[in-house]
């Protein structure tokens, strides 16, 4: 598949190193740099800022002009067509469903929503306290202890078994994370209902009395699952593809893509989005915060602002932004405190020339936390619910790492400590 090929003098050696160019369907050429090990030679790159660490089918992001594809389909279009598990079946099988297998799919996710009775117990060792995403990263990997019938990982079928398992049992723990938190019985997943229409039952509902889901509410909780649901090669996903590697269970691996997703940096965006948009507090204190973010002494960052691949806009924040509208438009909320700094932050960002210089746009986790809380999703479940959308890129990922040849993730370094030297004498 090398149709090109680069060269690469290094000062000391006689001749060139030759390497092999490779082009994908999209996007950027790629110099496949492995004959440099047999010259002595790495590469170095912290943050993997150039370097394909692997081939995939699944996403496509064109950072420069704000494009996202999944399986070939832009974002805007999933987002305003399909519904999630029809975007949960395309990441795990690389076409769109027809009718037919979306029926036997969603039957299947839905078959599968319930989790081991045993597991409810597991969560009586956690603080009430806790925060829901400690008790998420515990409870998937212990998902592992359960479903001991589906773990080869050389076996298609099991891969797929854990797949459906993980994309149906996901709201439910989440839900039960938040019920256990707020010292209320869990609430068992129902079939009649839609994903979406489920989650919120499970989140809101209580042995007394019945949560009435609403129809714009249960839609736009599917557009945020849609559009949190895989994001190409970022740090989690890279967790979940390097854990898998080595073999590890399926289940240990999504409790590492749920762990390194918690960061600020990534999916803990949105939780820190409506802490900063709190600390605010008043549109008059907005210059003081830009202030501090421009500030290269201050670690302060402006929180949902800016992001490694695109820089131009992100496709989803887009998305989002609009079904914010919509929803406070529903709920007839539309003069939110929050809301209007929001938007004031985002006005003022977007004509500063520091922002503008570097490129820094309001990213996807700008807007979900204000849908996320208008919906009545407390802050601290925000990153837990981009965990539950993510579990399908996730496993779609290690699932397409595990269906070719593969090899064990093993980077190298720059050592740059004390070279060799004796223990000192005694
Ligand atoms: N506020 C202020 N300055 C910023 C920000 C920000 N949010 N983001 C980047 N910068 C500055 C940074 O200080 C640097 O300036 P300089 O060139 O003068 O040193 C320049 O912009 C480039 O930043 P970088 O850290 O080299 O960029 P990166 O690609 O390594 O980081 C990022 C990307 C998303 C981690 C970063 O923009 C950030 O921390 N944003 C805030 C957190 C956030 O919203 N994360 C969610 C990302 S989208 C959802 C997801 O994928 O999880």
């Amino acid at each position: 598949m090398a149709d090109k090929k680069a060269r690469l003098t290094v000062d000391g050696l006689e001749e060139a190193i030759e390497l092999p160019v490779y082009s994908g369907t999209e996007g950027p050429d790629v110099i496949d740099v492995r004959p440099l090990t047999g010259q002595g030679l790495f590469t170095y790159d912290p943050g993997f800022v150039s370097t394909a660490a692997c081939e995939s089918k699944l996403t496509y992001i064109d950072g420069g002009n704000g494009v996202l594809l999944h399986g070939g389909y832009p974002i805007e279009q999933l987002a305003q067509n399909a519904d999630y598990l029809e975007v949960c079946y395309l990441l795990l099988n690389g076409e769109l469903p027809t009718a037919e297998q979306k029926e036997t799919f969603v039957n299947t996710v839905t078959n599968h929503t319930m989790v081991h009775e045993q597991m409810s117990h597991f969560f009586n060792g956690f603080r009430r306290d806790a925060h829901p995403m400690a008790i998420m990263c515990g409870v998937v990997g212990a998902l592992s202890a359960f479903y001991h019938d589906s773990l080869d990982i050389n076996d298609p079928h099991h891969r797929e078994v854990c797949a459906y398992r993980l994309i149906a049992k996901m709201p439910t723990i989440a839900a039960m994370c938040y019920k256990y938190s707020i010292g209320q019985p869990f609430i068992f997943p129902r079939n009649e209902m839609s994903y979406a229409e489920n989650f919120l039952h499970m989140m809101f509902s209580t042995p007394c009395g019945e949560y009435k889901v609403s129809p714009t509410l249960a839609k736009a909780m599917d557009k945020i699952f849609i559009l949190h649901a895989d994001h190409e090669q970022n740090a989690s996903t890279s967790t979940v593809r390097l854990a898998g590697s080595s073999g590890a269970n399926p289940f240990a691996c999504i409790a590492a893509g749920i762990a390194a997703l918690w960061g600020p940096a990534h999916g803990g965006a949105n939780e820190a989005v409506l802490v900063m948009l709190n600390e605010i507090g008043d549109e008059e204190r907005i210059p003081e915060f830009i202030q501090r973010a421009k500030d290269p002494n201050d670690p302060f960052r402006l929180m949902g602002f800016g992001h490694r691949v695109y820089r131009n806009f992100d496709p989803r924040a887009k998305v989002m932004a609009q079904t914010a509208q919509e929803v406070l438009e529903e709920l007839g909320i539309e003069n939110d405190p929050l809301l209007k700094i929001a938007k004031r932050l985002e006005q003022i960002a977007l004509e500063d020339e520091y922002f503008v210089e570097r490129k820094l746009y309001p990213n996807v986790d700008f807007y979900s936390g204000i849908i996320l809380k208008a919906i009545g999703i407390p802050t601290n479940m925000f990153t837990v619910i981009f965990a539950l959308a993510r579990t399908i890129g996730w496993i779609s990922h290690w699932n397409e790492f595990h269906s070719s040849p593969n090899k064990i993730g093993r980077p190298r370094q720059l050592y740059t400590g004390p070279k060799q030297r004796d223990y000192p004498a005694k």
